[in-house]
């Protein structure tokens, strides 16, 4: 929570306690949250008494001893891979509410934390590989001769990636990309970039279900693997974005095709906690494989952390306040968004997408 939402929660009735030092990361003092009323307190006094309590990650249930049963924890939970942690808040009677299930509904678009999150890990990235790289990104006609313009490469064109587009552009590079779903061929042709497309193999069509992709069939991947295999050696930046929702990400660049690639060029590897788009990537680590520097940082977003945290703050007060019962003094969830977000309730797992 920033200090702004804190005035905004306390505007609607609640009373706020947060763990004192939880804002100096994101350059917020203690001082900021005592002003607009909120108490400075432990993380375990802030738990004991709180009906709901907001996190970033969701905290391991030995940091919630003293909660009430029934309280709400509203946090990123990973439910897919932290499955143990998800049966603990079961069993201890908590309702664990996953921000990164928010559907992706017109009405709840100002809740969803993936998009605040990514769109600020696809700037990041870029910036990112800039620095990494060791030249300029825009073409430069000085008189001790030209400096071409750096060719970037984004592989996923979700929410990171169409940032990444933009930000790569505004630095001057030369900028392509590629995605499985038809509908963002348009989107990055909007953004001056150029499509690179599997074009005999049926993608995805439009937006994909939900805006989200599926594991491709061995046929497009055949497909896929020669296009970049043709495109990847002549490019300086690769940025890679590509998810697939509760599965390994897939794997788009081989160490046979970075070997193609100049000395000197840098890939961005955004998808390195999901498994990696990159083979040779490692969580939070450059690496270097054939000259070509792998960057695998796996919080991006979280190297901006102020404006990470604003936007991930309005993203849960715009949240709950949807939902808020000035008579009950609190938010009272609807199904559609209530149900897909919950992923526990009265001692049992809840969510359909974790039955399956
Ligand atoms: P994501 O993080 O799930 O995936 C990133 C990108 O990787 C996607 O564009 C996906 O198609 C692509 N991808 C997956 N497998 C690939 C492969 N094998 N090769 C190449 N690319 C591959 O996606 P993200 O960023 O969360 O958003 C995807 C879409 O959902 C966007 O069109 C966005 O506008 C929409 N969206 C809508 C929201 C709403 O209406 N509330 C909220 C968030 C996103």
């Amino acid at each position: 929570m920033i200090p702004e939402t804190a005035k905004k929660f306390a505007a609607l009735g609640a009373t706020i306690a947060i763990e004192a030092g939880a804002g100096s990361a994101a350059t917020v003092s203690d001082e900021a949250y005592a002003e607009v009323g909120a108490e400075i307190t432990t993380a375990e006094k802030a738990v004991a008494g709180a009906d709901i309590i907001l996190g970033v990650q969701a905290p391991d249930l030995a940091a919630l001893k003293g909660a009430k049963p029934g309280a709400w924890v509203a946090a990123i939970f990973d439910p897919f891979g932290q499955k143990e942690r998800v049966a603990a808040y079961a069993s201890a009677g908590l309702e664990a509410l996953a921000m990164e299930f928010m559907p992706r509904i017109t009405r709840a678009q100002s809740m969803d934390v993936l998009s605040s999150q990514s769109n600020l890990a696809g700037y990041k990235a870029v910036i990112a590989a800039a620095d990494a790289y060791g030249r300029a990104f825009p073409m430069m006609m000085t008189a001790a001769g030209t400096i071409t313009a750096a060719r970037v490469f984004v592989m996923g064109v979700g929410v990171a990636g169409l940032q990444a587009i933009a930000t790569a552009r505004r630095l001057g590079a030369q900028v392509s990309a590629t995605d499985v779903r038809s509908a963002t061929k348009e989107q990055i042709q909007s953004l001056g970039a150029k499509p690179i497309f599997v074009e005999d193999v049926a993608g995805i069509e439009g937006e994909g279900s939900g805006g989200y992709a599926t594991e491709m069939s061995k046929e497009y991947q055949k497909a896929q693997a020669a296009l970049v295999s043709s495109h990847i050696a002549k490019q300086n930046i690769v940025i890679t974005t590509a998810l697939i929702p509760g599965r390994t990400a897939p794997r788009l660049i081989t160490d046979a095709q970075i070997a193609t690639m100049r000395p000197g060029s840098v890939i961005f590897d955004l998808a390195v906690s999901q498994g990696g788009n990159v083979e040779g990537s490692v969580a939070d680590q450059v690496e270097e494989r054939h000259g070509v520097k792998i960057i695998g940082f796996s919080n991006p977003a979280g190297l901006l952390a102020a404006d990470a945290s604003a936007l991930y703050s309005r993203n849960l007060y715009n949240f709950l306040s949807a939902f808020w019962d000035a008579e009950a003094g609190k938010p009272v969830l609807d199904e559609e968004i209530g149900g897909a977000v919950r992923l526990t309730q009265g001692g049992k797992i809840v969510n359909e997408r974790l039955k399956s």
